[in-house]
């Protein structure tokens, strides 16, 4: 029997992607950038096995057993396989013949817009991939099982090409710097809500691409400056520039989200009252000093220099006091490298 635990973290997109142009590749309209969080804050942990006496596949989430039938998950299981079978000699008995037990845990809130399915697929696809002795590249794989999962696959900042070929062979992350390039950048998360979003971020996008006229405008006129305009931003550690754009590409998501019919309403009154905060807050200090930015659900997360943060904090400590319903708690994440 082979064994394999592996650990995966988050990662925070600053560049959004939102709207697929193949809904079972999981290709997306745009490039997306992101930064990847320390893996010892929020994480997921999967653990799988494989065994030649084991009848079929089985998953276990946050220790409760799931389907295996979920169409991306087979998707993924069946790329793994096919790839493992090309390294092998005997294709009758190898290991790519042999079923997985998978076993997975989020240590934060699940489906509460915290990009749980990324690290959750990121970490399931990179053990797959030991346990089936699977080299190359995997971030395509990752992506199948959901398309910012790709993005979790590598430390420090890292972009996720949307890739024009048909079979997604191009539809790939790749780390634009690692972690130690800017290692005075932090991210705050502020949790507004633990709850399950209603929206699903799939269907919400799905949704989006079929209504909203302001998506293609984001995705044609938009999305391809700002990716170049915040690349270079990142690769000269341009804080201000870097911060303008993370918060006009949130707002702009939103307001995408808000442009979809039936609107898709992810930000609540605190994610608002957030919102203002911050910009009330660099506009005392007269520079940009914290960038917010929203993923689908009401959970801010916040980018600033390691220099900024006990003044940060305490300023939202007053104003959102951590025993009311407000913000429930914070947690400073380093953009670390991946395990
Ligand atoms: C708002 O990767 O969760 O967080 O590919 O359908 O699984 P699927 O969607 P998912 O969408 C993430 C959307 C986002 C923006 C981002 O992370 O880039």
């Amino acid at each position: 029997m082979n064994i394999i635990t592996c650990v995966a973290p988050v990662n925070i997109a600053v560049i959004k992607y939102w709207g697929k142009r193949d809904e079972k590749l999981l290709l997306p309209l745009n490039d997306s950038i992101s930064a990847t969080l320390s893996v010892q804050q929020m994480h997921a942990k999967t653990t799988v096995m494989a065994s030649p006496g084991f009848k079929e596949d089985k998953l276990w989430l946050n220790g409760k057993e799931e389907t295996v039938h979920n169409q991306r998950l087979q998707n993924c299981l069946q790329e793994i396989r096919r790839r493992a079978k090309q390294n092998e000699d005997d294709k009758v008995n190898g290991v790519s013949n042999w079923y997985a037990h998978i076993c997975s845990e989020n240590n934060f809130p699940t489906a509460a817009g915290l990009a749980s399915s990324a690290a959750g697929y990121a970490c399931l696809v990179y053990a797959l991939a030991q346990l089936y002795n699977v080299t190359g590249d995997i971030s395509g794989i990752a992506r199948q099982g959901s398309g910012s999962a790709c993005r979790s696959l590598y430390g420090g900042f890292v972009r996720w090409h949307q890739g024009s070929a048909c079979d997604g062979s191009d539809s790939i992350a790749t780390q634009l710097a690692p972690h130690s390039h800017w290692p005075e950048m932090r991210i705050l998360v502020l949790v507004v809500s633990d709850k399950r979003k209603k929206v699903s971020s799939s269907s919400g996008m799905q949704n989006s691409v079929k209504t909203s006229e302001l998506l293609k405008y984001r995705v044609s006129h938009c999305v391809p400056k700002r990716t170049e305009a915040i690349i270079k931003a990142i690769i000269s550690k341009d804080f201000d520039t870097f911060a303008d754009i993370t918060m006009k590409d949130s707002n702009q998501f939103h307001a995408v989200c808000l442009d979809t019919f039936p609107p898709n309403v992810y930000m609540n009154d605190t994610s608002h009252a957030i919102v203002n905060l911050i910009h009330a807050y660099n506009s005392a200090s007269g520079k940009t000093k914290v960038a917010y930015t929203f993923d689908a659900g009401p959970n801010a997360c916040l980018y600033l220099l390691e220099h900024e943060v006990p003044k940060l904090v305490s300023v939202i400590c007053q104003i959102f006091p951590p025993e009311n319903e407000g913000v429930q708690y914070l947690q400073g994440i380093p953009v670390e490298k991946q395990a």
